[in-house]
């Protein structure tokens, strides 16, 4: 006689059931955190030092700008600020904002440019120097594209002269 077995009438497979199908369910959960963690544009950078080789290379290359330095309040500025301490802060700043665990501790964008009275076509030599560290370090066009993206994003809070300085 062939037997039927009913799930109800067995006590407790309801449970174990339950438990298998959470346990399947925390385990596909915690996969999927781990492959969103991976897939960060912090990981796909190379993490930490790799962005901060690349953040050493772009201030390096800022700080003997010629159109950046023709501003003197900008030039005032990268006399009187530690490059250390730059390279550290920006560095902090683009992991956070990448999906790495640093915490940038600096001030906003807003609050640390106001004063540099940064016009159009300085943020236009800020970023050409940035696309020269990228290719130097062969930075993928994908991550290049949101590496722009992010940066561009903070240009209302940067870019306060229009005008004069052409
Ligand atoms: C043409 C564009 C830019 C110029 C000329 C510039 C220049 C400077 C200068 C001179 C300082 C030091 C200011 C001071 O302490 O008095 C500074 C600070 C800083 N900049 Fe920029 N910057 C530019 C764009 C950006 C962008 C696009 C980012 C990041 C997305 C950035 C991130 C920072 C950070 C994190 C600090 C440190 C703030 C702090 O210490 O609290 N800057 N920048």
């Amino acid at each position: 006689m062939a037997t039927t077995i009913s799930l109800r009438k067995i006590p407790g497979t309801s449970l174990l059931l339950f438990f298998a199908i959470a346990g399947v369910m925390t385990f596909s959960t915690a996969q999927e955190k781990k492959e969103s963690k991976e897939n960060s544009l912090y990981d796909r950078l190379g993490g930490t030092y790799a962005i901060a080789t690349v953040v050493d290379d772009f201030i390096e290359r800022l700080l003997v700008n010629d159109i950046l330095n023709a501003n003197p309040a900008i030039k005032e500025a990268r006399d009187r600020v530690p490059k250390p301490g730059l390279k550290y802060r920006v560095t902090a700043l683009v992991c956070q904002v990448t999906g790495g665990p640093e915490k940038y501790a600096g001030r906003s964008m807003k609050e640390s440019h106001k004063h540099l009275n940064i016009s159009e076509r300085e943020w236009q030599a800020l970023l050409d120097e940035f696309k020269m560290s990228l290719d130097t370090f062969k930075v993928p066009a994908k991550e290049q594209q949101e590496l722009f993206a992010i940066v561009n994003s903070t240009k209302p809070d940067i870019v306060v002269s229009k005008s004069s300085k052409k």
